[in-house]
């Protein structure tokens, strides 16, 4: 090899040593290892207050397909938030919500460690919405966050103007999993 070719060699390794340490004081500082705080979107015109306290929205007879979501509160520090209030709502199978009862709501408050439980069906789709569960998420005393999850692979995401990818679910054979990261410290 030519002489000339290690010497240039040598000192792109020298450039890159040197590069690493000006960034490192910057890799030394606490990184909020939750990442972002889950991004808020409408409430949408269906919600209803006063859900029945339930981790399982199925009833019997119901039409759909099983799907349980599981998960956990947590603060930007990942300090779980025991307590926390989760609201869901969501379509039943056919698309339709109930706006005279509560069937598909149902409230739920997580455990010690923000643990929340869900267990429901695949929301069906209606016209102009990719497929979607509400839900409000609140820490004790605290006012709530409200947003909306979503499923990877559903063919209405591409097509819905608030769809956020940000907001889907992991989801693997009916098994989803999603957690939420409020804005507390
Ligand atoms: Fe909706």
């Amino acid at each position: 090899m030519p002489i000339r070719h290690l010497q240039f060699s040598r000192r792109l390794v020298v450039g890159g040593a040197a590069a690493f340490a000006l960034v490192r004081p910057a890799l030394a500082q606490p990184t909020p290892a939750c990442g972002r705080v889950t991004a808020a979107q409408t409430e949408g015109p269906f919600f209803k207050p006063r859900s029945p306290l339930r981790a399982s929205l199925i009833e019997p007879g119901m039409a759909g397909e099983p799907l349980r979501i599981t998960g956990r509160v947590l603060t930007r520090f990942c300090q779980p938030v025991s307590g926390a209030m989760l609201e869901f709502w969501q379509a039943d199978a056919a698309g339709a919500y109930d706006n005279s009862g509560y069937r598909f709501r149902g409230h739920q408050l997580a455990d010690a460690e923000g643990r929340y439980d869900l267990a429901t069906i695949l929301p069906g789709r209606y016209p102009g919405r990719a497929r979607h569960i509400h839900v409000k998420v609140a820490a004790p005393g605290r006012p709530p966050l409200t947003t909306q999850l979503y499923f990877p692979g559903d063919a209405g995401n591409a097509r819905d103007g608030i769809w956020r990818r940000e907001l889907e679910i992991t989801l693997a054979k009916g098994d989803g999993r999603f957690d939420f990261v409020l804005d507390l410290g």
